[in-house]
């Protein structure tokens, strides 16, 4: 087993699914202590059943009031805060036409405020020994699509906002580093509930292949193990960078 990540507290959110949950599992793996947040935690709770080094908390992370007391209990629990992973998120699919004003607004609550909440909790928890800031975006941060309206806006200002973080961090010399990550279609529920509002099921889902180079849909593991690395030592020099994990596909 590695444990570059002994003696490391983390924050995930979005922990209870998909990369979320499979980024908790691989830090508790590499010797972290990890708590897993997010508003549905039951699937978080069964995973950290019986672990000691995993536990789950219900957080909206969308409250910042909650954000806060969520921030300060790790800290008071664990007497400090390593790690912060923002990947909770929500993909609707509509165009400029058919995204309504409320599913605008909620995607950028949900996807943006969420990581500006949680970044400002982070570095305050954060500043004085030091520590990393994942945020999850996606290749939809990098390139438009015609159906993303709302959420290629989102993962742009994410993309972003993560940079601005890291900027300011390194000139406070927090010690904190904040960087993004971009991937393209990962096997997760997330996926699957976009591909059931589609017509054809079976040719979105090979349109989707057929538009990775590598051939194939991503798997959360993959990611969590681009994500473990950012939140260990091992990239102590990297930060404001954009790690894109899409099997080729923003290479043309
Ligand atoms: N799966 C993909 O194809 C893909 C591709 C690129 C980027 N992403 C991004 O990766 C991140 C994780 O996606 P995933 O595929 O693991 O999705 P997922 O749906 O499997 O997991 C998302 C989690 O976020 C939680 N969540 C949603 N709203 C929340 C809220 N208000 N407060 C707290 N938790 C909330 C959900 O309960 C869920 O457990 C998202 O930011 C997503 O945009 C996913």
């Amino acid at each position: 087993m590695i444990e570059r990540m002994e003696g490391k507290v983390a924050f995930v959110t979005g922990g209870a699914s998909g990369i979320g949950l499979a980024t908790g599992l691989r830090l508790v793996h590499e010797g972290a202590v990890v708590v897993l947040a997010d508003i549905a935690p039951e699937r978080a709770e069964a995973a950290a059943e019986g672990s000691e080094r995993l536990s789950a908390v219900k957080l909206d992370v969308t409250d910042e009031f909650a954000w806060e007391a969520a921030i300060d209990d790790v800290v008071r629990r664990y007497g400090k805060l390593d790690v912060l992973v923002n990947s909770a998120g929500i993909a609707p699919f509509t165009d400029i036409e058919a995204c309504t004003t409320d599913e605008w607004r909620r995607t950028m609550t949900v996807n943006v405020d969420s990581v500006f909440f949680g970044c400002r909790n982070g570095v305050r928890a954060m500043k004085d020994r030091g520590g990393s800031i994942v945020n999850i975006s996606s290749v939809s941060g990098l390139i438009g699509g015609p159906n993303s309206a709302a959420y290629n806006a989102s993962k742009g200002a994410v993309r972003l906002l993560t940079k601005s973080v890291a900027l300011h961090c390194a000139r406070k010399r927090y010690g904190i580093r904040c960087n993004s990550v971009h991937p393209t279609f990962i096997e997760t529920p997330m996926l699957e509930n976009v591909l059931v509002g589609v017509r054809d099921r079976e040719r979105t889902r090979a349109a989707l292949v057929a538009s990775v180079p590598l051939g194939r849909i991503g798997r959360a593991e993959e990611v969590a193990a681009m994500i473990a690395y950012l939140s260990s030592d091992e990239s102590e020099f990297v930060t404001g960078a954009e790690f894109v994990i899409d099997g080729g596909m923003t290479a043309s």
